[in-house]
């Protein structure tokens, strides 16, 4: 895949990615760093953070990494004041953190309707919560929150993860219309189907891939590289006027 990028475009702006050790946070957070941001990746895993960070760094990048629970207020009011702490602001946030259980409702569990909501929903909330602040304050700041296909598609057996999907959009438009008059925009990227971690149990399963296969326009799934161009777009300048929408990165899926 060919990737076109501006080595400047994120120049002096601080980039909070929130899940960002690896799959589709870890292309943002590449795209971001190769464009000039001074970027900041926070994770559960440390591993998978470090080695990204490492790889980042040896193409000249400037990253910063945090271990922050979203799920957890105090991990990530820890997380807002260190970045505060380093560069006094934050100007884009993108919130990418997100787990999913493919489970029967009838066998679904509060433990794992709970995991699944606390990490993508009021994860989204928490980091939202702590950075706006000092976004208001000083009047600019660009929110991207990953959606999915699914906060508009019901998948069977995936009750707690479209709910959170579809709440994270949710989410995105009430910020759009809460602080975009304090020069804030706000904006959710629905990718479809792409090849990470987190979707790879699904692809290995024959009948799911087969569906899915029939389903996508262009005729394969998604890479994590696929998401990082238009999550960027709606981080940078170029998206001004953008605000409170959810651009599905699907490859025709949802046409
Ligand atoms: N892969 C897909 O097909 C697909 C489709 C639509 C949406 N998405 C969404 O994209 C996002 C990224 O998913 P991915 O496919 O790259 O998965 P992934 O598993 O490769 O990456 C998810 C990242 O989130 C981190 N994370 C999980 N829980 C966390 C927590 N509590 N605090 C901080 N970090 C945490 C993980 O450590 C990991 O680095 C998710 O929100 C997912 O729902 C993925």
């Amino acid at each position: 895949m060919t990737t076109h990028f501006s080595p400047r475009r994120f120049q002096d702006q601080v980039a909070l990615v929130a899940g960002g050790a690896q799959g589709i946070g870890k292309a943002i957070a590449a795209r971001l760093a190769r464009e000039g941001a001074r970027l900041v990746m926070a994770d559960v895993d440390r591993d998978m953070m470090r080695k990204t960070a490492a790889e980042i760094t040896a193409e000249g990048g400037s990253v910063r990494t945090l271990y922050c629970n979203v799920s957890q207020r105090r991990s990530v009011e820890r997380l807002v004041a260190r970045i505060l702490g380093w560069y006094g602001k934050v100007d884009v946030m993108i919130f990418v953190a997100g787990v999913v259980r493919g489970l029967p409702f009838v066998k679904t569990q509060e433990k794992d309707w709970d995991y699944v909501i606390d990490t993508n929903l009021k994860g989204a909330f928490l980091v939202a919560r702590a950075v706006t602040p000092h976004m208001v304050k000083r009047r600019r700041g660009k929110l991207v929150f990953m959606a999915s296909t699914n906060s508009w598609d019901a998948e069977a057996e995936l009750a707690a993860y479209n709910v959170s999907k579809a709440g994270v959009f949710l989410l995105a438009k009430t910020l759009a219309r809460e602080l975009g008059p304090y020069g804030i925009n706000s904006n959710a990227v629905g990718p479809g189907l792409i090849r990470t971690r987190l979707s790879e149990p699904f692809i290995q399963d024959p009948k799911f891939i087969k569906k899915y296969e029939t389903l996508i326009p262009v005729g394969r799934i998604g890479m994590p590289e696929d998401v990082a161009g238009p999550a960027t777009f709606l981080a940078s300048r170029d998206a001004d006027f953008v605000n409170g929408v959810l651009l599905f990165v699907d490859g025709g899926q949802l046409a």
